[in-house]
């Protein structure tokens, strides 16, 4: 996160000092960076002006309009898993023909909305779906372009709740099978095949999973010729890790043109990608304001206003999260080994485990790298509102990009 630096003793995001963004819009605070975000994003992109591509966003990593309308501004594409995201997508300017729509359990309506907007393409996950594809696209009198999602069946070498590529995942379709439903599903007369995707899981910090991922995937796509089934395109998911801690994950540009050899015999083909977290946490800081220092036995407690509710990456991951303290630390100061916990009623809800902090009441810590699967994660658990968004639009410049939830938006649609 190298926009945020100290001077003169306090934390900086830019030339925003983080004690005015808190004391403008209160605690706790979501705050992106639009200029990192533009970065990442175009770091995916540099080395493909010469290929055709879509780098197709993972909304579920944010979703909050303001991010989904500056990727729009760029020219990305999404990657959605719900109608809810496509509404979203829709309203923040996106063309329904850079959306891809991702996701095991597509509902009917779901699919029928898809179809009506005129999505780019459906990754189907099972050949239940693509029935049902076929069977709403006929009602509509509609043609739905579909891919299969396929389980290359690969290690993501990642932390088991975030990899999809095995074969014990519920995710896609094995690759043993895939021949076979691509068959099944040219006999079907709604149904478009336009390509072949994979997925493999979230935070990978290593090249070669990608690599023999699309090897895997390339090997269909040459049977599939052999079969007269021609595609379109090829879409190699997301999940680029990022550096939370000593992590050393390779660059978006350094994985591109990686993937770019493999596919230099395959130039018809267009290049998809669904990236998330690479192009947003580390644009994101969570500042949280300390209410109470507790000191019991050998125990240190920096009790937040930010809980599990707001952040739930490390208590549902084990995630390791950056925490800095908005006044730089001096040598003098007295410090202890805290754990960084939060409001909630669970002992689950902890921020962060064992850190060397000085800290007071009243003091702001920054939680890094939160800008991805942080709010979108967020939730009203112990009747919590959930925290504003704040946009930093440049170096000096921010604005609000969602309220602070009020109580009354707690219980909107309730009834007594
Ligand atoms: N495409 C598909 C089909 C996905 O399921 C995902 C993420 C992505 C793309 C984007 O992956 P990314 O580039 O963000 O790694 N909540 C977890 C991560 C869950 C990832 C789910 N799928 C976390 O906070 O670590």
């Amino acid at each position: 996160m190298d926009f945020l630096h100290y001077e003169k003793g306090q934390l900086l995001a830019g030339k925003v000092a983080i004690s005015e963004l808190a004391k403008q819009y209160g605690t706790p605070l979501y705050v992106y960076s639009a200029e990192y975000i533009t970065q990442q994003f175009l770091d995916y992109q540099k080395e493909l002006t010469d290929r055709k591509h879509l780098i197709c966003y993972a909304v579920k990593a944010n979703s909050s309009l303001a991010v989904l309308h500056l990727l729009v501004k760029l020219g990305a594409g999404f990657d959605i898993v719900s109608q809810g995201e496509l509404e979203r997508t829709l309203i923040a300017g996106a063309d329904p023909k850079k959306i891809v729509f991702s996701g095991v359990a597509k509902s009917i309506s779901e699919i029928e909305r898809a179809l009506e907007v005129g999505i780019k393409c459906f990754n189907v996950e099972s050949e239940a779906e693509l029935y049902r594809i076929n069977d709403v696209a006929k009602k509509l009198n509609k043609i739905a372009n579909i891919s299969f999602r396929i389980n290359p069946d690969v290690d993501a070498k990642t932390h088991p709740y975030i990899s999809t590529g095995l074969r014990e995942n519920k995710f896609g379709i094995s690759h043993q099978s895939a021949l076979d439903i691509y068959r099944k599903a040219t006999s079907l007369d709604h149904i478009h095949i336009v390509g072949i995707d994979c997925h493999i899981g979230s935070q990978l910090t290593e090249t070669s999973p990608f690599l023999d991922a699309a090897d895997r995937i390339l090997a269909i796509v040459d049977k599939l010729k052999s079969e007269n089934i021609h595609i379109k395109h090829i879409d190699l998911g997301g999940g680029l890790g990022v550096r939370y801690d000593q992590e050393q994950p390779p660059s978006a540009s350094l994985i591109v043109s990686e993937l770019k050899k493999k596919l230099a015999n395959y130039r018809d083909l267009e290049l998809l990608l669904e990236p998330g977290r690479s192009i947003v946490a580390n644009s994101g800081l969570l500042i949280t304001k300390v209410e109470y220092t507790k000191h019991q036995d050998d125990n240190h407690f920096a009790i937040v206003d930010a809980g599990m509710n707001d952040l739930i990456r490390p208590a549902l991951y084990q995630a390791w999260m950056r925490v800095l303290p908005e006044k730089e630390p001096k040598p003098s100061d007295q410090r202890f080994i805290y754990n960084v916990v939060g409001p909630i009623c669970e002992s689950s809800d902890v921020l962060a485990y064992q850190r060397e902090l000085s800290v007071q009441q009243d003091d702001l810590l920054i939680i890094c790298s939160a800008g991805a699967y942080g709010f979108s994660m967020a939730s009203n658990y112990n009747s919590h509102p959930r925290p504003a968004e704040v946009m930093l639009t440049d170096e000096q410049h921010h604005k609000l990009i969602r309220q602070r939830e009020s109580f009354d938006d707690l219980w909107r649609g309730e009834t007594l």
